[in-house]
């Protein structure tokens, strides 16, 4: 049951029926009572600009992260808790749009103990609503949902000129863009968004942008399956 809607600040949990779906119920309850680290509806409005702070708060932590990564299509946390774990001192937000998704990634770091995590529920199409400007140190979008059922679904995909020029105002100046994807027309056109909306393509023969590939569940399947997957990295500022 994903969150459809465009505008991050509606709570979706509050006109679904718990019974139908538990997650909604589970959700409800952990943002009311903070039980777990994860945010949705209109309280995303208000950590705008105070991600850091936020995450820091609500893990008991003095000291904000010096660095914020956000991953676009969490799943269930499973690469959300490998770079929590790589980067303790970098604060980490994982978005999904389904409850079942971002309740189970939020889980997942609490079960692991991570102070440095925490979640969101929100469609991130429109992520400079979510975030201010140059709030964010880097950008993980992996496997994004391609839409290719029918040729118009094409539509709905997230990686396109407009989210590109949205993430690219939300960066900080030497902010990163990381994509992969197993579906080629879908990698080729998001590779042309990155570049229109001014990112720099690092060359393949770069090193690692966090130091390892954090290869993630659907990549592990697609290669399991021998699939070819695609990837691409990105810099806000120019490559020298
Ligand atoms: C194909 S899965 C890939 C999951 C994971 N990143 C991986 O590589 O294993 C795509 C994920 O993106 C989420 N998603 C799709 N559209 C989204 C959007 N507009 N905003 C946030 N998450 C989205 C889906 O719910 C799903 O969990």
């Amino acid at each position: 049951m994903p969150q459809k809607r465009l505008d991050p600040f509606v709570n979706a949990a509050t006109t679904l029926d718990a019974t139908v779906n538990p997650y909604v119920g589970m959700l409800r309850e952990a943002t009311a009572s903070g039980a777990l680290p994860l945010a949705c509806g209109p309280t995303l409005a208000g950590l705008k600009g105070q991600w850091r702070q936020h995450i820091a708060a609500y893990h008991g932590l003095q000291t904000p992260a010096k660095r914020l990564i956000v991953e676009i299509g969490c799943y269930k946390g499973q690469t959300l808790l490998d770079l929590t774990k790589a980067f303790p001192d970098t604060a980490f937000i994982g978005i999904d749009i389904t409850f079942k998704r971002v309740v189970t990634t939020a889980q997942r770091l609490t079960a692991h103990g991570v102070k440095n995590g925490f979640c969101a529920m929100a469609n991130a199409t429109l992520i400079d609503q979510l975030f201010a400007p140059d709030e964010l140190d880097g950008c993980l979008i992996f496997f994004p949902d391609p839409w290719i059922r029918k040729a118009k679904q094409a539509k709905h995909r997230l990686v396109g000129p407009q989210f590109c020029e949205r993430l690219y105002s939300r960066l900080a100046a030497a902010g990163f863009c990381w994509l992969k994807t197993d579906h080629l027309p879908y990698f080729e056109r998001a590779n042309e968004a990155l570049a229109q909306a001014s990112f720099s393509r690092l060359p393949a023969s770069a090193p690692e942008l966090l130091g390892s590939d954090f290869s993630s569940v659907f990549e592990q399947r697609f290669h399991s399956q021998q699939l070819p997957t695609f990837g691409s990295k990105w810099l806000k500022s120019e490559i020298n």
